[in-house]
């Protein structure tokens, strides 16, 4: 039985918590499909072509069972059309709980034979999120131990374009 596992995300950029996910949600799925959500109502600082390059960089040496595409509408829509099993989500801190509760059971109730599987984020990595690295880079902090290099150098990019965030 092949074991395939969508992990979606809107990867506005893609931080080392988010590949840590990545990297052990690999070691466990015989395919992992990483899905980025085009979601037309937020404004993104990467656009979606942006986005799944940038991840595709990072993710490169997972292995050719790793994929990256971009997805609009439901989660569990995806996930059935990549014949997915599973989707995989990082938890960080008890404040994440709440929402990814409620989003797996909602999913749940979509498409019973889908589950969500929540991998812990690694510790030095539970204070990460993507708003606060591209906060911490708007006012020159360094970013480095909270995004992948190609992450790093992308957003320093962005922002030296303009204030956009
Ligand atoms: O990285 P994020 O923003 O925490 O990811 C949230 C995401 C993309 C997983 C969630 O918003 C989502 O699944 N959106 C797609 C629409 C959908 O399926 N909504 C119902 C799920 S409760």
């Amino acid at each position: 039985m092949t074991r395939v596992a969508v992990f979606p995300g809107s990867f506005d950029p893609m931080t080392n918590a988010h590949l840590d996910v990545a990297r052990r949600a690999s070691g466990l799925f015989d395919r992992l499909v990483i899905g980025v959500l085009n979601n037309p109502k937020k404004r993104p600082l990467f656009d979606i072509d942006e986005r799944v390059a940038l991840i595709r960089d990072c993710v490169a040496d997972l292995g050719s069972h790793v994929a990256v595409e971009a997805f609009d509408g439901l989660t569990v829509e995806f996930a059935r059309h990549r014949g997915a099993g599973f989707i995989v989500r990082g938890l960080r801190a008890v404040s994440d709980f709440e929402a990814e509760l409620q989003m797996a059971l909602t999913n749940r109730k979509l498409a019973p034979e889908v589950d969500t599987t929540f991998l812990m984020t690694a510790l030095e990595y539970g204070y990460v999120s993507s708003s606060l690295a591209k906060e911490v880079a708007q006012f020159g902090g360094d970013v480095s131990a909270m995004l992948p290099a190609p992450v790093a150098k992308a957003l320093a990019e962005r922002l030296s374009d303009g204030p956009r965030v």
